[in-house]
């Protein structure tokens, strides 16, 4: 008789997590990695790099992170950075100084994926020349794109598990660095380019893979085993669905996936094991970068745009470029808290609404005198898209201090069941300020 597998991993039915954006990203989903944390034993990201910005405010320190998971801030927690993240390798380990610089201890508690890919010196120059062409996406400029380009081609890619085999580094960048350097004179645009050294590189990425190595590890392994003790696992998106490579409104999305979609590839950790989707959305919307945004509010300085733009402080938090503003659009919503399946909607934010006398939320949706509720997720058709919208009373008094749904003003409350109505998902957390006492759980 042959013996038997070892126990399957739905004997212990682990209650996976995940925490997803569903507009264009920096929907104040680390507030809720941070909240969710202690129902869970890994904290794991799975797709992007250090282009994603999550702040967290713990009472008067607020913690800025833009590669680390979130979790991190949790030294009980273990933070996994999984196959699908890319890695600069300078930031992962700037990122950890901060935080012990802080009193935040990092060691076996941040695990590093041995198949997630390097970012290198060349991939921001690559960057630089191809956004400052027509045509230009409005990235980071964190090297993301061209990144992952090498791993889809294959032949320049560079694993965090190659930084640690030193002999072949060297032989892989010496092959490399000529290619790009002749890439990069080919379409200069800054003068002559003064050549990359393959052996400089090798050697500075030597230095780093030294100070990264007691991270590395195969965390689908480490997933895996996680899952078949029964540990329960939060995967923390980056971005948003909006910007998701395949389902966003490409060509001006991200290069990853920033769906749920993404976590089986970006993780290795099966879709089956997710038994709660949280949909994360601001009260209205914003987006960095170019591309279409039908609900944009373009009414000038002394606009609700600017007057949203200041209070809920929309600035990039990697970049700083000020945040592009506009209504909440429940046809984008609908369609990416769809595609993400999600089981409830988190809306944050919702104090920054106080401060304008009559809301409008995008319901529909018409292009060529022809309404539509569906979203199409093509950047051209997006475009000629213009919204329909609904005008709801404000509520214009603060609601900060707010600590259940019956504290809200009855407009507040109409407000979210709105959001909950037009979704057809119920709304489970409203967050009413940066710090944790301001989220109201609706139960
Ligand atoms: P990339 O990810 O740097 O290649 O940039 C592609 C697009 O995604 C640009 O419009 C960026 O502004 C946007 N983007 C990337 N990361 C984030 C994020 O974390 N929040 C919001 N927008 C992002």
């Amino acid at each position: 008789m042959p013996t038997s597998p070892p126990a399957a991993t739905e004997k212990a039915a682990p209650a996976c997590t995940c925490v997803v954006g569903l507009q264009w990203g920096d929907e104040a989903k680390g507030k809720l990695v941070d909240l969710l944390g202690d129902e869970h034993d890994f904290v794991v990201r799975y797709n992007g790099g250090a282009n994603a910005g999550h702040t967290i405010v713990w009472g008067d320190r607020t913690f800025k992170l833009s590669l680390l998971p979130a979790g991190i801030l949790k030294p009980h927690l273990k933070s996994v950075i999984a196959n699908g993240v890319v890695i600069y390798p300078p930031r992962f380990l700037e990122e950890i100084q901060q935080l012990e610089a802080a009193g935040i201890a990092v060691g076996d508690n941040l695990a590093l994926s041995d198949h997630a890919h390097v970012i290198f010196p060349y991939h921001m120059e690559e960057e630089r020349l191809t956004e400052s062409n027509s045509g230009a996406i409005g990235t980071t400029g964190r090297g993301i794109g061209p990144c992952y380009a090498d791993k889809v081609t294959r032949v320049h890619a560079v694993r965090v598990g190659d930084l640690l085999n030193a002999d072949y580094l060297r032989d892989r960048l010496r092959t490399v660095v000529p290619w790009k350097n002749k890439l990069l004179a080919a379409f200069s645009n800054n003068g002559p380019l003064k050549p990359l050294d393959a052996d400089k590189v090798c050697d500075e990425y030597l230095g780093y893979a030294a100070r990264i190595r007691p991270h590395v590890t195969d965390t689908t392994m480490l997933l895996h085993r996680g899952l078949r003790e029964g540990k329960r696992i939060l995967f923390e998106a980056a971005q948003g669905s909006l910007l998701d490579i395949d389902h966003g409104t490409y060509p001006y999305v991200t290069s990853s996936s920033s769906s749920p979609a993404g976590i089986w590839t970006g993780s290795g950790v099966p879709a089956r094991h997710l038994k709660r989707i949280i949909g994360v959305v601001k009260a209205y919307s914003t987006r960095v970068g170019n591309g279409p945004f039908p609900t944009e509010l373009n009414d000038g300085a002394d606009g609700l745009g600017e007057l949203i733009r200041k209070t809920g402080r929309e600035y990039g938090t990697v970049t700083g470029r000020p945040r592009r503003v506009g209504w909440f659009d429940a046809v984008a919503a609908r369609y990416t808290a769809a595609l993400a399946g999600a089981d409830e909607i988190a809306i944050m934010l919702l104090d920054v609404l106080s401060v304008v006398p009559e809301i409008s939320i995008c319901t529909e949706y018409e292009i060529d005198g022809v309404r539509r509720l569906e979203f199409p997720a093509d950047s051209y058709q997006l475009n000629r898209c213009r919204p329909i919208f609904e005008t709801m009373p404000g509520w214009n008094v603060d609601i900060s201090k707010a600590r259940k749904r019956s504290d809200l003003p009855a407009a507040a409350r109409r407000y979210i069941d709105r959001i909950s109505e037009l979704l057809d998902l119920a709304v489970g957390i409203v967050s009413i300020g940066p710090d944790r006492e301001q989220t109201i759980m609706m139960g």
